[in-house]
């Protein structure tokens, strides 16, 4: 997505640690037009999938999930990552390990959101190592709903979450795929 890679160059910083930090439109200050453009591309690329819900992953998962829904007419769902105070509820629990963080923690949904006749879109942030992706797979295959792909918006396709998910025959669509963050500089794929 133009519009994306365009504000990426123009807002992104690149952080040690292979970060890159897009505060100003996703991570923190929230850019609603840019994010209903991206709602509106992961729309059209799963129009054909007969999504019936979103699901994503608190905090920065929400703003494009919302968007996908709204255009996909679906409700969104988002794993929570405190346990809710109603712990009555049933839930879905999974492991997700930040790299970033080194450290595990757990996601949970509530049973009574996702159903076995459920066609999950996965949405979220980033893809990094994927450890959220799973841990959102994880949650759906406890459902036994379908997911029928990801979505992300941006993709470090040089971490390992992009190839598991080809390895795992997931279909993963990403509005802007980075190849390197070397030397301070984004590089897209496909770029020389
Ligand atoms: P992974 O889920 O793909 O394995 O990611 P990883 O453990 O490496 O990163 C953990 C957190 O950092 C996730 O957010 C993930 O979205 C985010 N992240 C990964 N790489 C980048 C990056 O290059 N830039 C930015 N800005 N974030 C990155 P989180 O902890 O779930 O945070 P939030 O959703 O509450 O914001
Ligand atoms: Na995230
Ligand atoms: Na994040």
């Amino acid at each position: 997505m133009k519009l994306l890679e365009d504000r990426i160059r123009r807002d992104g910083d690149v952080l040690p640690g292979n970060v890159l930090k897009i505060n100003s439109f996703l991570n923190h200050q929230v850019d609603p037009e840019l994010m209903m453009a991206a709602g509106q591309e992961f729309a059209r690329l799963f129009k054909d999938s007969g999504v019936t819900k979103v699901l994503t992953c608190e905090a920065s998962g929400i703003a494009p999930g919302v968007m996908a829904a709204y255009e996909l007419h679906v409700p969104m769902v988002f794993a929570r990552k405190k346990k809710p105070a109603t712990l009555n509820d049933a839930v879905y629990w999974a492991d997700v390990y930040s790299y970033t963080k080194k450290v595990t923690n757990q996601i949970c949904v509530e049973q009574k959101f996702l159903h076995n006749d459920d066609k999950l879109l996965i949405i979220d942030d980033f893809l990094a190592n994927g450890e959220a992706v799973k841990g959102m797979i994880s949650v759906a295959q406890q459902a036994n709903a379908q997911v029928v792909g990801v979505g992300v918006v941006v993709a470090k396709t040089f971490q390992g979450g992009t190839a598991w998910l080809k390895e795992h025959n997931v279909r993963l669509e990403a509005l802007a795929k980075i190849a390197s963050l070397a030397d301070g500089q984004v590089h897209f794929a496909g770029e020389q």
